[in-house]
């Protein structure tokens, strides 16, 4: 069952700016070890290192969407990462408050389950956030 449902629409520059504005100081406070290497990774096209960051950062404000608190209350940016699954399909990995959030909002005898889709088309990057709660296997 659906126990969570986000979605954010950003523009590419204005991230753009804040990393020149910031530089290292916004890209540590903000994005995952994982998040930033995968950024790195495409470091021979300026526009999608900057595209990369933007969607990581939609996903981000969705996921606080769907954890329904907003970036507050214990639920940070670098305790929300995306990660990539082998094959290339995106999922989110809490950690701190966002985890602690997730943990309150799942039932007993179930398990949180994140759904993610990003995408970006310059100068527009978008993220939607499903958290869903599966029932434990019984063992
Ligand atoms: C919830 C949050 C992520 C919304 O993001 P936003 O970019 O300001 O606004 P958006 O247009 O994407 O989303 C707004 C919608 O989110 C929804 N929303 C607001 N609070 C929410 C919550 N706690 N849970 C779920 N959805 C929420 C509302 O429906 C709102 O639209 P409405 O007021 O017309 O009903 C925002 O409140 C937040 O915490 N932003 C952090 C901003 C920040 O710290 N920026 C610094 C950059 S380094």
């Amino acid at each position: 069952m659906i126990i969570g449902i986000g979605s954010d629409l950003i523009d590419i520059t204005r991230v753009a700016k804040v990393i020149e504005r910031h530089g290292e100081r916004f890209l540590d406070r903000i994005f995952t070890v994982a998040e930033r290497a995968k950024a790195e990774r495409r470091a021979k096209n300026e526009k999608m290192v900057v595209a990369t960051y933007a969607k990581r950062f939609a996903a981000k404000e969705a996921c606080s969407k769907a954890l329904g608190t907003g970036i507050r209350r214990g639920v940070w940016w670098r305790d929300m990462g995306v990660v990539n699954l082998p094959g290339g399909r995106p999922t989110m990995q809490l950690t701190g408050g966002a985890l602690a959030r997730l943990q309150a909002l799942t039932p007993e005898g179930f398990e949180a389950r994140i759904d993610v889709s990003i995408t970006d088309d310059w100068p527009l990057a978008q993220a939607f956030v499903i958290i869903s709660a599966v029932p434990l296997a019984k063992s």
